[in-house]
């Protein structure tokens, strides 16, 4: 049973491998990061945000209908060229309750293998432009409070602290195992599927 980690979670600095094959497990993950995502209210869920350390992503920028022709499965996805720019609020799963300002490419061009294994390409602009950005610096172990401009604002330093305390207790009761097992549990994990 996958679970969305929080910040400061470690998972969330992981530099994600990529995927090398396409499996009926990985249709199983994906099946479940998709319920994750549809359970809590997001439009994207990359892998490490549930502990995994794969180039994965998934996304419905309607989550609301749960429609599966709007689902988008991203494996091993590359931003290939960003053009414009435009600076919106964006919000996170893995930080829930802060929402804050983040300059981006207004237009991405992209590309993608999905669960049939084939390679799609990418054109997009406003929202979507926006979660492939979000969802790819995931990957690369960046969080949106890392980029946002909102940065030394005390109404968001307080609740980035309240996230480090939750953390804090929350390992101290033993929910949350410490550095080294996680560091090896993904070292495991890496050596399953990349
Ligand atoms: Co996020």
């Amino acid at each position: 049973m996958l679970k969305i980690v929080k910040y400061p979670h470690p998972a969330l600095r992981h530099e994600s491998r990529p995927i090398r094959r396409v499996d009926k497990e990985l249709r199983r993950i994906v099946g479940e990061m998709f319920e994750l995502m549809y359970e809590n209210g997001g439009i994207g869920l990359a892998a490490n945000q549930v502990g995994l350390p794969y180039r994965l992503v998934v996304m419905n920028l309607e989550p609301d209908a749960r429609d599966p022709k709007n689902e988008l499965v991203l494996i091993n996805p590359v931003i290939a060229r960003k053009s414009g720019h435009e600076e919106k609020e964006e919000g996170c799963l893995s930080l829930p309750g802060i929402y804050a300002p983040v300059a981006r490419s207004a237009n991405v061009t992209a590309s993608a293998y999905d669960l049939s294994g084939l390679e799609t390409k990418y054109r997009a602009s406003g929202l979507l432009a926006r979660a492939f950005q979000h969802e790819c610096d995931h990957l690369d172990g960046v969080l949106f409070i890392d980029r946002t401009t909102a940065r030394g604002e005390p109404e968001l330093e307080t609740k980035i602290l309240e996230l480090e305390r939750a953390f804090t207790d929350a390992r101290g009761g033993g929910e949350i195992p410490d550095d080294e097992a996680i560091a090896e549990e993904i070292a495991r994990l890496e050596a399953l599927r990349t």
